[in-house]
């Protein structure tokens, strides 16, 4: 396999990477998937920077032994800590969540007072609050970290009660901040958007990376005529670190059943140069 018929390589902690899997899929039908879901690991969103870029580096390593032509950083704590090094060290394109819904909010903005939830290392790291002032000049940001929703949603409690009421209690502090984009910076949060959106209300818009990183995915494949044509109907494969099947029970309810056999792999120490 060379060229463009290589799978694109998606990774994340765990089941939030599949809203942007679910995105790329809508937006490029002609390209097979092999994603990575850290499930061993989960979250990264606690963990120190050194920690998610050593993880981030293994996931890399193993997607790139399996010959991927292109990686999405499906994870904000990843990107937010681990962009740059893995920019620099692969050599395929390397493209992150951050400044895409950034670009996006950039552009859906009116009043320029902006919103971020993420995990407690993203919102750490400063990146959207950096990004944002760079791309939207006198930009207020609001950055608020919500560490328990990655939990909730791996768990798969995408409705539940208990649910709401965590997410009220992150998004209230917002309410009369009187912004006017609420960015998901975490690939686990599109999940919860009817919540999210409920609690925020009408006025407010939500932005979700999947889209904006597909967009920008396609924009590097073709100029690199790296884009897979049409038919035949690609497979897409599955990887985790641990839980293979609640995974799939957990990952289907979004990606409409997308996921068929997963995979139980190493990654743990995973280092390319072997
Ligand atoms: N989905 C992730 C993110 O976007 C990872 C969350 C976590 O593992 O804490 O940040």
């Amino acid at each position: 396999v060379t060229g463009a018929d290589r799978p694109i390589g998606v990774f994340d902690s765990g089941v939030g990477g599949l809203t942007v899997v679910r995105a790329l899929v809508d937006a490029l039908p002609g390209e097979s998937i092999l994603y990575f879901g850290d499930t061993a690991r989960v979250p990264y969103g606690t963990k120190s920077p050194a920690s998610v870029c050593r993880y981030s580096r293994e996931a890399a390593a193993f997607l790139m032994d399996r010959g991927v032509k292109l990686l999405v950083v499906a994870c904000n704590t990843a990107t937010a800590h681990a962009f740059a090094m893995l920019r620099e060290e692969l050599p395929i394109p390397v493209v992150g969540v951050i400044e895409p819904a950034v670009r996006a909010a950039a552009r859906m903005t009116r009043n320029r007072r902006i919103a971020v939830i993420g995990t407690p290392g993203t919102i750490a790291s400063g990146v959207y609050d950096l990004l944002l002032r760079r791309h939207v000049p006198d930009a207020r940001v609001y950055a608020q970290a919500c560490p328990l929703l990655v939990p909730l949603v791996e768990e798969g409690w995408i409705g539940h009660r208990a649910t709401a009421m965590v997410t009220a209690e992150y998004l209230q502090p917002l309410r009369d901040l009187d912004v006017d984009v609420l960015i998901l910076g975490c690939t686990h949060y599109p999940l919860l958007t009817p919540l999210i959106a409920d609690v925020m209300g009408q006025p407010v818009q939500l932005v979700d990376s999947g889209a904006p990183v597909a967009a920008e995915v396609r924009r590097i494949l073709e100029a690199r005529d790296l884009l897979r044509a049409g038919a035949p109907r690609p497979a897409h494969v599955f990887t985790v670190s641990d839980l293979p099947l609640r995974f799939r029970d957990v990952g289907n309810g979004f990606v409409g059943d997308l996921i068929d056999a997963v995979e139980h792999v190493h990654v743990d120490g995973y280092d390319r140069a072997a």
